[in-house]
């Protein structure tokens, strides 16, 4: 690996901090030593079928080989992404799910907080725009702010049948042509390689510019291809080191299946330790509102990945945890009352930060106030490192399991490991609960029902289906 010096690597390495999920620390409301080593074959075999299946695309797995595979498709995409900040005020990225939670977690973590209100020498690249829903005021006031023959727009779906996306395209389309634009200079496919409509399109109209989302590479699992690395890269992020993160936190996984010297592991047997206790609620809390879309790029990785209801064979189960974003501090105000006091049913994952962006330093003030005059002096890192500590310690007081991972600092090679860690651990405890980690027939039937309440041809049998629900009782409406 060619990113930096192995040194600044290593002082860059994202650690677990399992403390507070022990019985030393918590009692009985914590793992024993005993239970760490009866999960000890469980995650053995987990790290086994992982890492035995990596990179097959028939299995969804190839996202665990884009560390290593791109090096062609990296250039191609920092060439496009230059000439995309020369050429155009705007990107717009048309997409929903795994195919925007990407690109939006890693534009948060890594540009300025109010990027698009920066003066445009100060930004590095056109003002950023993520179009992940469908919600028609949305769509009505981002045509307000830009102006489309001066936008870039990266159309991303996978399938190209997503109702939510391909409608957005057929708005944009219809815009480009009244504005007498040539589609093909302002649009980008991120898309499959030879199926699905946005591959249609791009051959009527004699070829977008189309970059591939791998075969087996699933929505939630792409940020680290074309999906988030263009987006990535347009908004200046060093997306070479992402991957070199990812490589790292990879080269730390596949070493061995000790759960004690891997961290994605650990992680996978904390959850599967805790949800075996009745957690069926994990708290997703980053300190850092650069970290707040993590959050939510987890929370569907989680959510999506784990909430199945049949085993790999085929037997009947109903598992998952249900994910929570929940910010620190602003949810201290909020959310930690209930973590810390109401049920015994969650286990709390921080994101610590070791150093921050900028410190912020508190000036002296108020001196005739102590209750105000003790915060000066001290600087805004202090006081949210501080108020992480505070919460932890309550949490611990009360008896509730949480750990931490501790970012040194946080740039694109420690957001890659952190990225590539929550992949991993999914992956893990999947493989724990012997479920299909990759698939998503639970997502697929709603969009099935959208289709046949538009009336999209072949779904004639679902619009029946939906015709035959009973309708709604009037006298539960009041
Ligand atoms: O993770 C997933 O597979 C989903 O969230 C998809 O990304 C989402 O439904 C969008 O699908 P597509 O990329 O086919 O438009």
């Amino acid at each position: 690996m060619g990113y930096k010096t192995i040194n600044w690597r290593k002082s860059m390495r994202v650690t677990l901090d399992y403390n507070n999920m022990t019985d030393t620390v918590l009692g009985d409301e914590g793992i024993s030593a005993k239970e760490f080593s009866s999960l000890r074959n469980k995650a053995a075999k987990a790290w086994h079928y992982v890492h035995e299946n990596r990179g097959k695309d028939e299995l969804y797995m190839g996202w665990t080989e884009l560390p290593y595979n791109q090096t062609e498709i990296v250039e191609d995409i920092l060439q496009t992404a230059k000439n995309i900040r020369s050429k155009f005020q705007n990107f717009v990225v048309l997409g929903i799910g795994g195919s925007a939670l990407g690109p939006i977690m890693a534009f948060n973590a890594l540009c300025h907080l109010h990027y698009n209100d920066l003066p445009k020498n100060k930004r590095k690249g056109p003002k950023f725009y993520v179009e992940d829903n469908v919600d028609p005021v949305r769509m009505h006031d981002l045509l307000d702010v830009i102006d489309p023959a001066k936008t870039c727009f990266n159309v991303i779906s996978k399938s190209g049948a997503t109702s939510e996306t391909m409608a957005q395209y057929l708005i944009i389309l219809d815009l480009l042509k009244k504005a007498g634009v040539n589609v093909k200079d302002n649009v980008i496919f991120t898309t499959d390689a030879n199926k699905g409509n946005l591959k249609k399109i791009s051959d009527e109209l004699g070829g977008i510019k189309s970059y591939v989302l791998p075969d087996g590479v699933g929505g939630r699992f792409s940020q680290l291809c074309p999906v988030g690395l263009l987006p990535a890269a347009v908004c200046g992020i060093d997306i070479k080191g992402l991957l070199a993160g990812a490589e790292f936190m990879d080269r730390i996984c596949r070493q061995q299946p000790s759960m004690r010297k891997n961290p994605a592991l650990m992680s996978a047997v904390l959850q599967i330790a805790a949800m075996s206790r009745g957690k069926n609620v994990g708290v997703m809390m980053p300190y850092s509102d650069n970290l707040k879309y993590l959050a939510d790029w987890y929370c569907q990785l989680w959510a999506e990945s784990l909430g199945k209801n049949e085993t790999l064979d085929g037997k009947p189960c109903n598992v998952g945890q249900t994910p929570v974003k929940s910010l620190g501090v602003t949810d201290q105000h909020s959310q930690v009352q209930l973590y810390t006091e109401g049920p015994f049913d969650k286990v709390v994952t921080f994101l610590s930060l070791k150093k921050y962006r900028y410190e912020t330093p508190i000036p002296h003030g108020c001196e005739n106030i102590p209750d105000v005059a003790f915060l000066g002096g001290h600087t805004m890192e202090e006081l949210i490192q501080a108020e992480n500590a505070a919460t932890a310690y309550a949490l611990v007081k009360a008896k509730r399991m949480n750990y931490t991972l501790w970012i040194p600092e946080l740039n694109a090679f420690t957001l890659g490991q952190l990225l590539f860690l929550f992949e991993m651990q999914t992956a893990y405890a999947g493989a724990m609960l012997d479920i299909n980690t990759f698939n998503q027939p639970g997502v697929e039937e709603g969009k099935k029902a959208t289709f046949a309440l538009l009336g999209k041809a072949g779904y004639e049998a679902k619009k029946k289906e939906l015709d035959a629900c009973p309708t709604n009782n009037p006298e539960f409406i009041i």
